[in-house]
């Protein structure tokens, strides 16, 4: 218990500091056991499902945030469409305009996709989301960490990344951030003794975004949370960006000049994310034949990011992520054990 109490500060400096990097207010910060959790706990929050409703999704979005509308709103009738890309695939605003009518009553998008280096629009769609009042989920859980995320200048009302990722925070913690103004909307669906205690036989729901808390946390998971918060803030997540972007841009050009090897990325700007085929080579063999070299790459399938993947007829990529910590020497250590692979090809 007095150990308890003193993790209890300690997690309160943790939501200073992600409202610091999220240029939001403490009250708006929630932390969650991952990002699908914060992600679904705030989609059933949003209440009934009718009908002919409608969600409009960005090509990207991530499976688990797909399925949990499927799930919930699907089953009552709504639908969910996706707004079509421009050119160079990155979600077009102007047909999103398009798509707009009065039974939309969500807007989600995944800024960075699991799939690659596509940094989506996320700020010009919460414009758009803005003037015509509707709700704008973003999921940052690629984009949390390696770049600069401010929920006013995006304008949206949730906002999800884990720690895992770029922030290289503990497994099992993410960020959920609600905005303050947008947060009568939401009913989770269930609650606790924190997160709507009882007043008489009336569950009173917290006017914060610990209305999707629960009283009971990972203390020592969230504490660890808080020193990558401080190290990304400390570091500046300016410097963070242009080391990683430069680093994952080296590998991209690497990679392309071998023969046989595809740079799967779109967009016009890169994040840290780099994906890519290998001739011959299924995407899941990369990834062991690299693991066991000591390279740790991700093969990426079709259930993550579904709409996108069958768009562009793939099956399967392999996907590397830049950290700040990485050197010039392991990307040459990647590129070689590419360069090598293809040149073996006996994992057909
Ligand atoms: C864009 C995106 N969203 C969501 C997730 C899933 O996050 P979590 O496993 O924390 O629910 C991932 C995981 O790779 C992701 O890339």
């Amino acid at each position: 218990m007095e150990a308890g109490a003193r993790a209890a500060v300690a997690v309160e400096a943790a939501r200073r500091s992600a409202s610091a990097l999220l240029n939001a207010t403490p009250e708006e910060i929630a932390f969650t056991g991952s990002g699908s959790a914060g992600w679904g706990m705030a989609f059933a929050a949003l209440g009934r499902w009718h009908p002919g409703d409608r969600i409009l999704v960005g090509r990207q979005e991530w499976g688990g945030n797909l399925a949990t509308m499927y799930r919930i709103a699907g089953a009552s009738g709504a639908r969910v469409d996706v707004i079509p890309c421009e050119e160079d695939g990155s979600v077009s605003v102007r047909a999103l305009e398009e798509l707009i009518d009065s039974r939309v009553r969500l807007i989600a998008l995944t800024w960075a996709p699991a799939n690659g280096g596509l940094i989506n629009p996320a700020e010009a769609i919460g414009q758009v989301a803005r003037r015509h009042g509707i709700p704008y989920f973003i999921d940052a859980g690629q984009a949390l960490g390696q770049m600069n995320v401010d929920v006013r200048a995006l304008n949206c009302d949730v906002l999800k990344g884990a720690a895992r990722k770029f922030l290289r925070g503990p497994r099992g913690t993410a960020l959920l951030y609600v905005k303050q103004a947008a947060l009568s909307r939401f009913e989770p669906p269930y609650v606790d003794v924190l997160s709507a205690p009882l007043d008489g036989m009336t569950a009173v729901l917290r006017d914060d975004a610990r209305r999707f808390e629960t009283s009971e946390m990972p203390v020592a998971l969230l504490c660890g949370l808080s020193n990558a918060l401080n190290e990304a803030l400390d570091i500046g997540i300016a410097r963070i960006e242009s080391r990683v972007r430069a680093l994952a841009q080296s590998i991209r050009g690497k990679l392309a000049e071998i023969p046989g090897v595809v740079v799967r990325d779109i967009g016009s700007v890169h994040s840290a994310l780099v994906s890519f085929t290998v001739e011959g080579i299924p995407a899941s063999t990369v990834k062991t034949e690299l693991g066991s070299r000591g390279i740790n790459v991700g093969a990426i399938g079709v259930t993550y990011t579904p709409f996108d993947m069958r768009a562009r007829d793939l099956t399967e990529i392999v996907r590397a992520s830049v950290s700040y910590l990485n050197i010039p020497d392991e990307v040459d250590a990647l590129v070689e054990a590419v360069t090598e692979l293809t040149k073996n090809r006996s994992f057909h």
